[in-house]
């Protein structure tokens, strides 16, 4: 019971556990411009900037403002009362100025002057783009831009409450309804965010005599899910269903509910777990099974329908599937697929269901034809395939580490150092490619890397000559 413990907030990872924030997840909490920081440089920087800092927070902010014999509360530091003087604010301002002394440009917040695809246009420049999660070529699409316009025309562009209180949209419920179909389940509720979608499901479901065991690569919006449930947790190496074995024998009888989390095609490295390894495991040490398909809903498969289709496993071996939008779907949000217990007790019980506005109808419609085109077009989901297998294969033969990938539709391209992969990806843009790094502490210094999204819509020759600038500038 005790191994199982969650660490204190801001306590240091601990070695051996495979669960330790930061280093062993891809947390997606990467501070912007956090890539160029050589140790001297940034101790030099980070030294001066705490200095001017602190010197300021003595004089300003409300609490400064107090008169010393007014003040109640004198020992609390006026520079808790600055968002300047708060430590991970401190700890981004250092690395960007690192990032400018080393002449390194900001790789991020870029400004897209259209629809982001196999293509984008930045600062008046048309780009071959890696960074979008179009995966089937749907952003833009006329059918799925006809489908939004006349779904604004009926409701607007908003749902104006929660539905619980002020109603549904019956587009809403088609969406989940078709949903619960892909994923052979009864119910489906769909949430206005992906992230949302798992921190409030995990944080619903999940209680302090609880346990959560998790893939250590798992997303940030899982490992946030489980803070806020109380739950215990531990994490398993990546796709270690011995591991995982190993931990229910000696941890399952101290716990009332066991939650297991995996995801379909892992983001960061763009592999998949063994399902009926999982699903085995889960079944003999009573658990709940979670699989979070946000990149592989549309990807793995034949017919692009998930990890289950993947496995050649019936998707029903799965107590909870969560799926986001944003990614196939061409929209925003997430959505649970699984019994009709566990969808009426998250719509009726989930704090980011029951007190967050209705997904927009028109971003339901938006996914909601994207949906019917996948059934209907199975042809994407195979162009996806063949352009992930060809980037990753073409990318292996040109000398590039593609770590684990299985060449769908993520492969990195791991340069082994934060500040390698801000140049990497700076050095494409200037050759007219954009691919975004994803740098400490999303990832471990070691695995930092570039991260190609492939879509159907990429050509051979696109994908062949962003390798080719790859494999010259690194
Ligand atoms: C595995 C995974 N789950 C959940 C999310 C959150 O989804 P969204 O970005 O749609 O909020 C992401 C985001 O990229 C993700 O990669």
């Amino acid at each position: 019971m005790q191994a199982a413990d969650n660490p204190p907030p801001g306590s240091a990872p601990r070695s051996g556990d495979a669960a330790a924030e930061p280093a062993a997840t891809p947390t997606h909490d990467a501070a912007p411009g956090a890539a160029a920081r050589p140790a001297g440089l940034a101790a030099l920087a980070r030294g001066r900037l705490l200095q001017r800092l602190r010197g300021q927070a003595d004089t300003a902010g409300p609490a400064a403002r107090l008169h010393a014999a007014q003040d109640p509360h004198p020992q609390v530091p006026a520079a808790w009362c600055r968002f300047e003087s708060h430590p991970a604010y401190e700890r981004l301002l250092v690395s960007q100025a690192a990032a400018r002394r080393m002449d390194v440009d900001n790789p991020f917040f870029r400004v897209h002057e259209g629809a982001a695809g196999a293509t984008t246009r930045i600062d008046g420049r048309e780009f071959v783009n890696f960074s979008s999660y179009d995966y089937l070529g749907l952003n833009g699409h006329p059918r799925i831009e006809q489908a939004v316009l006349q779904a604004v025309r009926r409701y607007g562009t908003s749902a104006s409450a929660s539905r619980l209180v002020a109603g549904e949209r019956p587009v809403q419920r088609e969406l989940e309804r078709e949903l619960a179909d892909c994923y052979g389940a009864e119910e489906c509720v769909a949430f206005v965010s992906g992230h949302a979608t798992n921190v409030s499901t995990i944080g619903c479901l999940l209680g302090p005599k609880d346990l959560v065991l998790h893939d250590a690569l798992v997303h940030n919006s899982v490992l946030e899910g489980i803070k806020l449930s109380g739950a215990h947790r531990r994490g398993f190496a990546h796709n270690d269903w011995r591991q995982l074995d190993a931990l229910l024998h000696e941890l399952r009888g101290n716990f009332e509910r066991v939650l297991i989390v995996i995801e379909g095609l892992y983001s960061m490295d763009g592999d998949t777990p063994e399902l009926q390894r999982f699903v085995e495991i889960k079944q003999r040490h009573k658990a709940w099974l979670m699989v979070d398909e946000a990149h592989s809903l549309g990807v793995l498969g034949s017919t692009g329908r998930g990890l289950a289709e993947h496995c050649g496993m019936p998707p029903g071996c799965v107590d909870i599937w969560m799926g986001t939008l944003s990614k196939s779907l061409a929209g925003c949000g997430g959505f649970i697929a699984g019994s009709r217990a566990l969808v009426e007790l998250l719509k009726y019980t989930a704090p980011g269901f029951v007190y967050s506005v209705g997904l927009s109808p028109a971003l339901a419609a938006a996914s909601l034809e994207a949906l019917r085109m996948l059934r209907e077009q199975p042809e994407r989901v195979q162009a996806l395939r063949d352009n992930g297998a060809f980037l990753c294969g073409y990318a292996k033969s040109r000398g590039i580490d593609t770590g684990r990938s299985l060449g769908f539709a993520v492969t990195p391209a791991i340069t082994g150092s934060s500040l390698k992969a801000v140049q990497a990806s700076n050095a494409l843009l200037e050759q007219g490619f954009n691919v975004q790094p994803i740098v400490h502490p999303a990832v471990e210094e070691r695995a930092a890397r570039l991260r190609f999204f492939v879509c159907a819509s990429h050509t051979r020759e696109q994908i062949a000559s962003a390798v080719d600038a790859l494999a010259r500038v690194s």
